[in-house]
């Protein structure tokens, strides 16, 4: 079976998993016991997890805080923001073709008497710099746009976003889940993002665990916003629990392995994209249409209308083949609601499947396609 759902998760590296090993066995010392080795060897685990993690992203070991992923981390973030600074602002900006932990959270916040403005996004789900700026307020504190989005692979001009945002003074978090090891980046170069959710599944890192960035300033001071467990203070006291150590370690040495081969990876993923993109239009021809931009996107990520074919049927049919999904793990019992976002009717959401590739697929493996 061809696993081309890359986008919901990834498989884990043999060499990531064999790092992982020795602390779910012989180092399962607890890193915030004290002196002894295990205690000593987990940290010193989680510190270099943190330092080549920090290397991926382009910003300071000390600014990452381990979560249990991007999940979390957008919780984290939203509630946190909007409870430290909610005599400031109650005003929030997001988009309609976020993740479903963006926007059930802006709706729990909405609950709670905050004021959040969904901006409407473009036909490949962007959001324009120009309805940003028009939404903004005096009273907003929060700005939270995804950097690729999971089932179109659309990129947000985010460089604009970050500049725009601390210009304006408002904090900028970025959901970066879809991004990272796919795009090359360095958050040096962009101060005005505060706060940037990553998840070690989504680059053959375990499930389960995630960062969450915070910007430090040029004294060293991070943002300050509510934290969302409190508890024995791990992390600077912004993520209380005991740290997974064996998870950790496998999103550093997954993080070292993206790092050191982002580009070779990048091209690998736009190759077999360009390749997916021809054996579809030569197999299918008029019967597809592709709901995914061709520029400014994540690779490997390819959004296919089926005319006339029902999604969830077409899924079914192909997953001893082929694993495919309808669009995000996270709500797949649904129509798609970024496809709704960019405007397709439910008849076309209906017909809808979501391919996404990985660096490990070769040319022929697509080959599959050609038996179908
Ligand atoms: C854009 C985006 N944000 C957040 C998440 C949730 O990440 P996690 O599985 O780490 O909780 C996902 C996962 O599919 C995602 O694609």
């Amino acid at each position: 079976m061809l696993y081309l759902d890359n986008s919901a998760t990834t498989p884990l590296l043999p060499v990531v998993r064999e790092a992982m090993l020795p602390y779910l066995l012989e180092e399962f010392g607890n890193p915030s016991s004290k002196y002894y080795s295990k205690a000593i060897n987990a940290t010193k685990a989680i510190e270099q997890a943190r330092k080549n993690v920090a290397n991926l992203l382009g910003c300071k070991p000390e600014e990452l805080s381990f979560t249990s992923g991007s999940t979390e981390t957008n919780n984290m973030v939203l509630k946190g923001v909007t409870d430290y600074y909610q005599t400031k602002g109650n005003h929030i900006i997001t988009s309609k073709a976020e993740h479903p932990s963006i926007l059930d959270t802006c709706k729990y916040l909405e609950d709670l008497g905050f004021q959040v403005t969904y901006l409407n996004v473009d036909k490949y789900g962007r959001v324009s710099l120009d309805n940003l700026k028009n939404a903004l307020s005096d009273n907003t504190i929060l700005v939270s746009i995804m950097w690729g989005n999971n089932e179109l692979g659309s990129l947000n001009p985010i460089e604009e976003i970050a500049a725009l945002c601390k210009e304006s003074n408002v904090f900028f978090h970025t959901d970066a889940t879809q991004v990272v090891g796919k795009i090359d980046f360095s958050l040096e170069d962009l101060p005005g993002i505060s706060f940037l959710s990553c998840s070690a599944h989504k680059f053959h890192g375990p499930k389960g665990t995630g960062v969450t960035f915070i910007r430090r300033d040029e004294y060293g001071v991070p943002v300050p916003l509510t934290p969302l467990l409190h508890g024995g203070g791990q992390e600077g006291g912004i993520r209380s629990g005991t740290l997974a150590v064996h998870n950790i370690v496998g999103m550093g040495k997954a993080a070292e392995l993206a790092n050191n081969y982002l580009e070779e990876n990048i091209l690998k993923l736009k190759m077999l994209e360009e390749q997916l993109t021809n054996i579809l239009n030569a197999k299918f021809g008029r019967k597809i249409v592709f709901n995914n931009d061709k520029i400014n996107k994540v690779p490997g990520i390819l959004n296919v209308q089926f005319r006339g074919v029902n999604n969830e049927i077409l899924v079914k049919k192909l997953a001893p083949v082929i694993a495919v999904s309808t669009g995000s793990a996270c709500s797949s019992s649904k129509p798609s609601h970024v496809l709704s976002s960019i405007g397709l009717p439910l008849e076309e959401i209906r017909n809808t499947i979501r391919f996404s590739l990985s660096h490990l697929i070769t040319e022929e493996d697509l080959m599959v396609f050609k038996s179908l």
